[in-house]
């Protein structure tokens, strides 16, 4: 964190900080989680909460999966918390903030997900904040690349504030369809599509606002991808049917 990426930040609305959490911790959340895939390796909503993990995880009760549902549940709850994620958003949200939701997207390679490429939108159509205070913390915990399957971004657009849009489906939407409520581009941001290329275990910072989507991943290299949702204290959100966004104090 710098004065340097701050100011990358505030002009583009997306910066990426590589290394926060250690490889191991990557590799170990990394394998935490994906004993609760489904077979079509579908994105997991709110793994961070024991009861959300529960419903998703569809593998029979035994008390071994009760206890890896806990011990997943409980790291990704402390990764989402962590005073490490309290100090990113201090430092470039300059907001005190609190966590609301996360989602654990494997974009995992020749699963029914993998051709799975996001349209354009704005994370902040979802829970609609207003004076731009959403922000996702967003911990690729693999290399992306436009191969397998990374974020594009249109640079500056998160001073556009919140644009008209579609109300898609974006979660566990059918296999084979895109999800996002895909918004209008104006047509000065069209030539500004950047392609953001993530050296694994980086965390890029996205404000609520950028307009960003992803492509499919037609690799042989699983691209996953933890997503802790904040907003501001105090501002106003909308929980949402999928999301249930509720305030979760940081460390
Ligand atoms: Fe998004």
């Amino acid at each position: 964190m710098n004065k340097e990426k701050k100011n990358f930040y505030d002009d583009n609305g997306y910066v990426i900080l590589e290394k926060i959490f250690s490889d191991s911790e990557a590799e170990t959340f990394n394998s935490f989680i994906r004993r609760h895939a489904n077979d079509a390796f579908a994105a997991i909503i709110n793994p961070d909460r024991y009861e959300s993990l529960l419903e998703q995880d569809k593998r029979p009760k035994s008390d071994l999966t009760l206890k890896e549902i806990k011990e997943t549940s409980s790291m990704a709850r402390a990764i989402m918390t962590d005073k490490k994620m309290s100090d990113i958003l201090n430092f470039f949200h300059e907001k005190k903030s609190v966590a609301l939701s996360s989602q654990f997207i494997f974009k995992e390679a020749y699963s029914d997900y993998s051709s799975q490429a996001w349209k354009p939108h704005q994370d902040n159509f979802y829970p609609k904040s207003k004076n731009a205070a959403y922000v996702t913390l967003n911990w690729f915990l693999k290399d992306a690349d436009k191969e397998n399957g990374t974020i594009y971004c249109y640079p500056g657009s998160h001073k556009l504030g919140l644009l008209p849009a579609e109300n898609n489906i974006s979660f566990r939407e059918k296999v084979g369809s895109n999800p996002g409520s895909e918004c209008q581009i104006p047509k000065e941001f069209l030539e500004k599509k950047t392609d953001i290329i993530i050296p694994g275990n980086s965390i890029v910072i996205l404000n609520g606002n950028c307009i960003h989507g992803s492509y499919p991943n037609n690799s042989d290299r699983s691209r996953p991808w933890y997503s802790s949702c904040y907003i501001s204290e105090g501002e106003d959100f909308l929980v949402g049917n999928s999301s249930k966004r509720k305030e979760i104090k940081l460390s």
